[in-house]
């Protein structure tokens, strides 16, 4: 019998979506219902065996190739841009990268800026490609609160819904780019395991192939 094709899935919304994606394409995903605190599962027909983990930690499995495939949100990639092959943009989890700051705040004033965000790589690529030299401060959560705080200036933060930028009074000062869910592979996998590209196929049925790059228009 074949080795099970092992697909690392971002636990919580991502994986629901997922699940439901895998679900449209034909295959019974009910072994994954009812999953309780288990983290690995298994196909009844040895097909396929999902790993529940972390966002960042899915290009971890995906780049030491645990994990064949994964499932995570371009805003991880952005930030772990390398040890894998980014394939397919899925079309779920949309949403966006945005500027956002206090009303007060003055994207034209030429003092040196400082800005939070969960995303540092992201954030001091978006400044630099506007030749404006910024300090970007970590933070880990909860980065909507830093400009009220005067931790900094403004921030780069995904916006979903806008519901926490509006119930911290900050709005946005201009997007960035889109983020969805993109399917990424395991270097060595896709070229050993013509299984992976059978996939890939039927899942871009669905889905669409869609250009992935930092440009992308922001479709919402
Ligand atoms: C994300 C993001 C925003 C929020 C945006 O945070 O960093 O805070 O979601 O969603 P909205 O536009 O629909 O309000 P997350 O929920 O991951 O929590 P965190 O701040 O603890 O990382």
């Amino acid at each position: 019998m074949t080795k099970p094709m092992t697909i690392a899935l971002t636990k919580g919304r991502l994986e629901k979506d997922t699940v439901k994606l895998f679900e449209q394409a034909g295959f019974d995903m009910d072994f994954m219902k009812d999953k309780k605190r288990k983290l690995i599962f298994e196909s009844p027909d040895g097909h396929f065996r999902f790993l529940l983990v972390k966002a960042v930690d899915v290009t971890t499995y995906v780049r030491h190739g645990v994990a064949d495939l994964g499932v995570v949100g371009k805003d991880v990639l952005l930030e772990h841009p390398y040890g894998y092959y980014e394939m397919l943009d899925l079309n779920i989890g949309v949403c966006k990268f945005s500027v956002a700051s206090t009303p007060d705040y003055d994207p034209k004033n030429h003092r040196r800026k400082r800005i939070a965000s969960k995303y540092p790589i992201v954030a001091s690529t978006h400044f630099n490609q506007k030749n404006e030299d910024v300090e970007i401060i970590k933070i880990e959560g909860s980065v909507e609160i830093s400009p009220i705080l005067h931790l900094a200036d403004a921030i780069v933060d995904i916006v979903e819904t806008g519901n926490t930028l509006k119930e911290n009074g900050l709005t946005i000062v201009e997007d960035i780019c889109r983020i969805s869910a993109r399917l990424i592979v395991n270097k060595a996998a896709l070229k050993s395991n013509p299984q992976i590209m059978l996939l890939m196929n039927q899942l871009e049925k669905l889905v669409g192939k869609e250009q992935v790059n930092m440009n992308e228009t922001i479709n919402r």
